[in-house]
């Protein structure tokens, strides 16, 4: 596939049409100085730069014999597979800088039935890389990581594969690992007035937020043997929705409107959607995952759950209260890891991620 531009308005890989693959990466800070993290998205903008046009980072993956290649090569001669990098900055980032952070940037509060483990959760600075090719992606947050040397090492990554949004009407809805199409009643990337009010930060600023977003990420466990041996009838009742058609109750055809009183009391899809919330709406962006096997004869799989919003209290924090006390898809699932991040606006060309912060 063909190549995203890196630069805009807005950062590549929000309101983008969603890739296949996901690398999600997680980095701590080892410098306390606000120049030292600058001159690091200094050259991971730089490198971004080339690796989402398909172009070797700096004097390239070959050619000079005495030092290591500046970049390691396993995308040579490969297309930039729509690569997208987008960068978000936690809460820790500005209380080890010492910065003022947005005042929308909380940690977020304990949920009812997380198991959260800190070691797959919270971070200083986020990367999600996302391509059509899971090496690209791979090869994307390896060099990042690499640049970093000395100045922020690897917390944590996730792999994720099968979208679980279309961020396009046109698109067919994937499914998930429940089988269900996930991203039905999404926000769509073309929606401009549903995107300034429910995604995109505003004049509410602060300045170098405008344009930019705040990302929720939840590694979402689901207990597949427990929801495998559910009947169908009450695996749609969890949901709320028909497996095959996706088609919410009280209607027929996918896309058709949710009526939340057509719906059981506890559904999901009755307990998120916007009229049960006060209007409220997130852009998920999600991604299946699987990373073996946990020791027990059991999938360690899930969702590693993306939503981008203008105000986590209003998008996330809102909804996940609502779902965390009430909603019937808990007996099959759990929260294991969680990351709030606040992502800058788009780079113009000549800037660098998060210059105005600095
Ligand atoms: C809708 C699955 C977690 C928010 C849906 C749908 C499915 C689904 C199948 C219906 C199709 C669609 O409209 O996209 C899941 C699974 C989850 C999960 C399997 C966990 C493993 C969450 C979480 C949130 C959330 C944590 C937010 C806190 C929503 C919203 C909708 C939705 C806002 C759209 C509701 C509407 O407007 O009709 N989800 N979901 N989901 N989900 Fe989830």
């Amino acid at each position: 596939g063909g190549s995203i531009p890196f630069h805009g308005l807005h950062q590549a890989g929000i309101a983008t049409p969603v890739q296949e693959r996901l690398h999600f990466a997680s980095f701590d800070l080892g410098t306390r100085s606000p120049a030292e993290a600058a001159g690091l998205m200094k050259a991971w903008t730089a490198a971004a730069v080339r690796m989402t046009a398909a172009e070797e980072i700096g004097r390239g993956a070959t050619g000079r014999a005495l030092a290591p290649p500046d970049d390691t090569g396993e995308t040579l001669e490969m297309h930039a597979s729509r690569l997208t990098l987008t960068v978000g900055f936690g809460p820790s980032f500005f209380t080890r800088l010492n910065l003022p952070a947005p005042d929308r940037l909380r940690e977020l509060p304990p949920f009812r039935g997380d198991r959260l483990d800190p070691a797959r959760s919270g971070g200083d600075v986020c990367v999600q890389a996302c391509a059509d090719d899971p090496q690209v992606a791979v090869h994307a947050v390896r060099n990042l990581a690499r640049i970093a040397a000395g100045k922020a090492s690897l917390r944590w990554s996730q792999i994720g594969f099968g979208r679980t949004a279309s961020t396009t009407p046109e698109e067919k809805t994937p499914r998930n690992l429940m089988g269900f199409k996930d991203g039905t009643n999404n926000i769509a990337m073309d929606d401009r007035s549903k995107l300034n009010r429910h995604v995109w930060v505003g004049e509410e600023g602060p300045g170098w937020m405008e344009g930019g977003s705040y990302l929720v990420t939840r590694r979402i466990r689901m207990h597949l043997d427990i929801w495998d041996r559910t009947p169908l009838k009450q695996q749609e009742d969890v949901i709320g929705r028909y497996k095959r058609t996706g088609a919410p109750y009280g209607g027929t055809r996918e896309f058709d409107p949710v009526r939340i009183h057509a719906l059981p009391p506890a559904s999901h899809v009755r307990l998120a959607h916007p009229d049960s919330n006060g209007g409220s709406r997130i852009l998920r962006r999600g991604y299946s995952y699987t990373d073996g096997t946990d020791g027990q004869g059991r999938l360690d799989a899930g969702l590693f759950f993306i939503a981008y919003q203008r105000d986590p209290e209003e998008g996330f924090v809102k909804l996940q209260r609502s779902l965390s006390a009430r909603d019937s898809l808990n007996a099959f699932i759990q929260h294991v890891g969680s990351g709030i991040w606040a992502c800058p606006g788009g780079v113009r060309p000549g800037s660098f991620w998060g210059e105005a912060l600095f």
